[in-house]
């Protein structure tokens, strides 16, 4: 069933939303060369905290973290740990963050150091795939229409696809109808209607489309090892249009 949320709902998403935008900011500068991803992940459980929000995704089907920081040829739900990042590394932080039972949910690929040409572009469209996506969204057009979006231009950019995930709804559950593809044939799947919230989210590898999960049951990873990045936005279905309910605040 996908939601449709009133108007108190959707100051609590705006709320939960602008909190995830200002943890992504607040976390920024401590994106560098000999970091932990434990550090990156145990300031930003203390910052979500001290907001009087929820880390939604610590202990979300045993997920033993507030973060998802996943490095390189990472995809998505690299799970902390104690090794330090280094200059040429690309990593993800994703999170979800509840108020007053309601979710926002946003991910983006951040640069450690100077990285590689190959890496920019990988980055830079993988960002530009997610807005190509976001621009589809207004009542009336369909799932199909924002998930075909993303794939001719990651296509379009020799990029592959990961496909064993998708974006999806979001409310006062991180994970509600319906889900959205990043492929797939335009003008099918459900109609857009004001007042749903969805996350759009295409995460794009630098090689081919096919993927892995580590033994921890989480960590997903490129099967030829080339990098992996990941944009994702929660966005609201307005009467003519949408908004961003993550807006970056860090460029
Ligand atoms: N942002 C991720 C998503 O879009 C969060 C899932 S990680 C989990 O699905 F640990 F919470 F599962
Ligand atoms: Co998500």
């Amino acid at each position: 069933m996908i939601t449709i949320k009133n108007e108190r709902e959707i100051e609590l998403m705006k709320h939960a939303g602008m909190l995830v935008s200002k943890m992504h900011k607040f976390i920024k500068p401590y994106i560098k060369a000999g970091v932990t991803t434990n550090e990156l992940d145990k300031l930003c459980h203390d910052f979500i905290i001290k907001n009087g929000a929820v880390p939604s995704c610590l202990g979300y089907e045993g997920y033993p973290n507030t973060l998802c920081t996943s490095v390189n040829d990472t995809v998505v739900h690299g799970i902390p740990n104690n090794t330090k990042l280094k200059d040429g590394d690309i990593i993800t932080i994703d999170v979800v963050i509840g108020y007053k039972g309601y979710q926002g949910d946003a991910a983006w690929t951040y640069t450690v150091g100077e990285v590689t040409e190959d890496k920019k572009y990988l980055m830079e469209h993988t960002e530009k795939a997610l807005y190509e996506g976001i621009k589809m969204v207004k009542p009336g057009n369909r799932i199909g229409d924002i998930s075909n979006a993303v794939e001719t231009y990651a296509r379009g950019h020799n990029l592959g696809i990961v496909k064993e995930l998708c974006g999806h709804g979001i409310g006062t559950d991180m994970h509600e109808d319906p889900d959205i593809p990043n492929y797939g044939p335009k003008g099918v799947g459900p109609r857009l209607k004001e007042g749903m919230v969805i996350c759009i989210e295409p995460m794009l590898n630098y090689g081919g489309d096919d993927i892995y999960i580590l033994d921890d049951d989480w960590t997903v990873k490129t099967l030829d090892g080339k990098p992996s990045a990941h944009f994702e936005h929660t966005v609201l279905v307005t009467k003519d249009g949408y908004e961003i309910l993550t807006p970056r605040l860090d460029d």
